[in-house]
């Protein structure tokens, strides 16, 4: 198997949830790389996610967007950058139906973008892709690399088309890159608009927990950390222009996530609300993970033992998540769901 040499890494989104749990991953396995963290430091992004990181000379934060093709070719010239790895995204579902055109701007055309510069430098790119791009999968059926794209909301439709645009640009232009399509991740860091880490703090508030339609849609809950590891491997041993799934292979419902978080914080099931569901909700995701399995991968966490630990993580580290949630996001909290919730009292 090869192994790729990758020194100078450009880490887009890398102020993220995913992102920077793979910044403070790389630089503690790897610490002779170096690691230039490009963001935008939309809502989602946050420098606070590195704190314990900006004193370590092996990293740096360049404040960008990934469609500022000048700025990316600069930094990516002035840093020898050999590897630019596509963290960066507009990443909410729901916020994708509320104000669309931004997720296109950012993941559709930003991804072009750094496709372009790494045509114009000859840099490999890895681009980090989501199961949401083969839409909803009957129960008989895990998806596999090489199925059809059939995304349906437009956070999955930009995700889909960027994932093309990079499986493009390997064909027409022998760019060098590898694409990996994760799982539902949770774990620290993750924007309290998501699920689990909306449910956990919720919960730990004492308040509603909103639950879209009957809560029997499926989801494959993947620890940050094995998305991280299976990353790494693609990194490191990954066919070039190859796509991998990254995932458990394992899903539960909704409600059973649910339970394990309130189990997890001793909290009551008195706290659910189920409330209007999401339009187009994709019912189920569910990938076959073989093909990363044979480059010597394997995931560490079982996804319940992962939705539980991510739960006791939000109830730890209350001074990260209490100034977000009174911020924006409390405008976005009661544009999604306060008329969901009027009138669902137990
Ligand atoms: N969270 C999941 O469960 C999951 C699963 C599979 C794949 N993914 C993919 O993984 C990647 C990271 O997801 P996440 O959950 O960490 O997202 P996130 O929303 O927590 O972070 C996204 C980061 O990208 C930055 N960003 C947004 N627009 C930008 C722009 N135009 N230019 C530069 N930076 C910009 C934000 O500031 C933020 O730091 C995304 O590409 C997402 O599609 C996420």
């Amino acid at each position: 198997m090869t192994q790729h040499p990758v020194q100078n890494l450009l880490i887009t989104g890398g102020c993220g949830f995913i992102g920077s749990n793979f910044v403070r991953y790389w630089l503690t396995e790897h610490p002779h790389s170096r690691v230039v963290v490009y963001d935008k430091l939309t809502y989602a992004g946050r420098k606070e996610n590195l704190a314990d990181l900006w004193d370590d000379a092996r990293l740096q934060l360049v404040v960008g967007d990934i469609g500022d093709q000048a700025l990316v070719r600069g930094t990516c010239q002035q840093q020898s950058i050999d590897l630019i790895v596509n963290f960066a995204a507009e990443t909410h579902v729901d916020q994708s139906i509320l104000g669309p055109l931004v997720f296109t701007d950012t993941n559709v055309r930003g991804t072009h973008v750094l496709l372009e510069v790494a045509r114009e430098l000859g840099i490999r790119l890895h681009h980090i892709s989501t199961d949401e791009v083969y839409g909803h999968i009957r129960d008989d059926h895990q998806s596999v690399e090489a199925d059809a794209l059939a995304p349906r909301s437009p956070y999955a439709a930009s995700k889909a088309a960027a994932d093309q645009l990079v499986q493009a640009y390997a064909i027409t232009y022998n760019l060098p890159v590898t694409i990996t399509r994760g799982a539902n991740n949770v774990g620290p860091y993750q924007y309290p608009e998501k699920a689990v880490p909306l449910f956990s703090t919720n919960a730990i508030l004492g308040e509603a927990i909103p639950i879209y339609g009957d809560g029997l849609q499926m989801r494959d809950y993947a620890h940050v950390y094995d998305h991280c590891t299976g990353i790494e491997t693609v990194l490191l041993r990954g066919e070039i222009g190859e796509v991998y799934n990254v995932g458990t292979g394992r899903e539960m419902t909704n409600l059973e996530m649910v339970d394990i978080v309130l189990a997890s914080l001793g909290k009551s099931h008195d706290l659910i609300r189920h409330v209007t569901d999401r339009p187009g909700h994709d019912r189920r995701y569910s990938m076959n993970v073989d093909k990363l399995k044979t480059l010597g991968w394997q995931p560490k966490y079982d996804p319940k033992e992962a939705v539980a630990e991510a739960a006791k993580w939000y109830a730890e580290h209350r001074a990260w998540w209490e100034p977000i949630r009174s911020g924006a996001f409390r405008e976005y909290y009661e544009k999604q769901y306060a008329e969901r919730l009027a009138g669902t009292a137990q």
